[in-house]
């Protein structure tokens, strides 16, 4: 069903997001029929474009971003019919005079759904907000989305959190994870909990460790300038990774919805084993690419690609555990970074061995069971069991795997996560959406790790693009007598 009409106004409207993800997204909803008459779409930059001009660029992405078996000339139209484009400087009160007109002028009614989407550096948050504050912008009809970062770390997520507050009350603020909008981690949640045959195995009675890992082979590219003052642990743990670790680990809410979801989510935070420097030390590791072969093609090193020598981490490994009565003991090793062997984001949860050895005489292999969920690319869960290989002798054993593909399953497209958050937005929903307490309390845990890692002598270590990242993240994992899962679904 459609959404309500709305003035959904994008601030760097003009910036790689919106124009790689989020028109796109837009576009593909308009396509399924989902944005009715009178949404509007009002892109904000600095740039100097009129509305023809911008639809001119707009066209341009989505033919670029859009997959081409998806491209409709019809809906195409469309879409550009609903754009426009406000030229604004956000100091500058004029420029905000010419979005308040903009925005009345025409809107399907007095009190539309106003977004306001903030795909803007950080420190623009407070003073967008406060503009739309003393234009009359931010209704009760009003919602505004925070782009990440939300801060450099807890002190600026802090102040952000506060500037934003002062405006917009908590339901109306949409702190956006993509993450928590991929079709298959939304999926964690309903593969626990709507079935009954993994909950009471999913506690340190029976698993054994659990991994996470968001491999990329893209180095940094463009967005150098942004990435070299992050870095993996700000762009991908502090968010992306605890958000996953937190889904495979929370308890049950009582039901899905906004505010169950995130009290639990939350508790996995507070539950984090706290990092102190000696922790860091031995249960942390920070990488960086040199020049190698990714993809099949000579790959620069990162220095290369940001153009001078940095500290700056791309890869993260790390051990932490969640101390609560279900996990306790139980290892989570996390890991991510660019320029790695290939795109893979998967979790694993290792269960333990059998707690008598049946078949010990017998030949083969058996391992302990695993369940692979992949993220991406390749959406599906794999079950790595053993069984009795057929055959007349004695009894052999053999690994084999139970295989859910979403796209054989479902054999529809997955859709990309902008899709549904930027919907959920309309709809008010924020249940995908991380609430302040977690960004502070994800901030909260990573701050130690920052601390130590900005002291001089702390150096990451380099690692051959192209490859599983440097060996330390290896022994991470050996010295407790464990291993990366190298292989999940193929
Ligand atoms: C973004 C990070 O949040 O996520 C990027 O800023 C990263 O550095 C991207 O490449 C990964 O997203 P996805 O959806 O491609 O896994």
């Amino acid at each position: 069903t459609p959404v309500e009409p709305c003035d959904f106004t994008v601030f760097g409207g003009t910036g790689d997001l919106a124009l790689r993800k989020l028109l796109p997204a837009l576009y593909l909803r308009d396509r399924d029929g989902q944005l009715p008459d009178g949404f509007r779409i009002v892109g904000v930059s600095r740039a100097e474009a009129d509305d023809e001009g911008y639809r001119v660029m707009v066209e341009a992405a989505l033919v670029e971003h859009v997959p081409s078996d998806e491209l409709d000339a019809t809906v195409v139209r469309r879409l550009l019919g609903r754009l426009h484009h406000v030229t604004l400087d956000v100091e500058d009160v004029a420029d905000w005079h010419r979005l308040h007109e903009r925005l009345k002028d025409g809107a399907a009614s007095d009190d539309v759904i106003r977004v306001f989407y903030l795909a803007v550096a950080p420190a623009l948050f407070g003073p967008i907000c406060d503009h739309l504050d003393q234009f009359g912008l931010a209704t009760e009809r009003s919602r505004v989305v925070l782009e990440k970062p939300v801060g450099t770390d807890l002190a600026t997520a802090r102040a952000v959190n506060e500037a934003v507050g002062r405006v917009f009350d908590e339901s109306h603020i949409f702190r956006i994870d993509h993450y928590l909008g991929k079709e298959s981690v939304q999926n964690l949640l309903v593969t626990r909990f709507a079935n009954t045959f993994l909950e009471p195995l999913w506690n340190s009675h029976w698993v054994d460790h659990v991994q996470i890992t968001v491999s990329e082979s893209l180095g940094v590219g463009e967005r150098g300038s942004y990435y070299d003052r992050s870095g993996a642990l700000r762009d991908m743990v502090q968010n992306h990774l605890l958000q996953l670790l937190c889904l495979v680990a929370m308890e049950p809410p009582t039901y899905v919805d906004r505010e169950t979801v995130r009290d639990e989510k939350l508790k996995v935070l507070q539950a984090l084993r706290p990092m102190t420097p000696d922790l860091v030390d031995r249960d942390t590791v920070a990488g960086q690419y040199a020049a190698g072969l990714c993809d099949g093609a000579a790959a620069p090193s990162y220095a290369d690609e940001v153009g001078h020598t940095s500290d700056t981490e791309t890869f993260v490994a790390i051990k932490t555990e969640v101390q609560n009565w279900r996990w306790a003991g139980v290892p989570f090793y996390l890991r991510t970074g660019k320029r790695m062997s290939e795109r893979l984001s998967e979790i694993v949860v290792v269960f333990k061995e059998p707690p008598h050895p049946m078949f010990p005489h017998s030949e083969g292999t058996s391992e302990a069971n695993r369940l692979h969920i992949r993220v991406q690319p390749d959406e599906g869960m794999r079950l790595h069991m053993t069984a009795k290989e057929p055959g007349p002798g004695g009894i052999r054993l053999r690994p084999v795997s139970l295989d859910l593909s979403y796209a054989t399953a479902f054999g529809q497209r997955s859709p990309d996560a902008y899709e549904r958050l930027l919907m959920d937005v309309v709809r008010g929903n924020t249940t995908l959406f991380m609430r302040r307490d977690e960004v502070e309390a994800a901030w909260t845990w990573v701050a130690p790790i920052l601390e130590r890692w900005s002291e001089p002598t702390h150096r990451p270590r380099r690692y051959p693009a192209g490859t599983h990242g440097p060996f330390a993240a290896n022994t991470l994992l050996e010295r407790d007598g464990r291993s990366w899962q190298e292989t999940g679904i193929e």
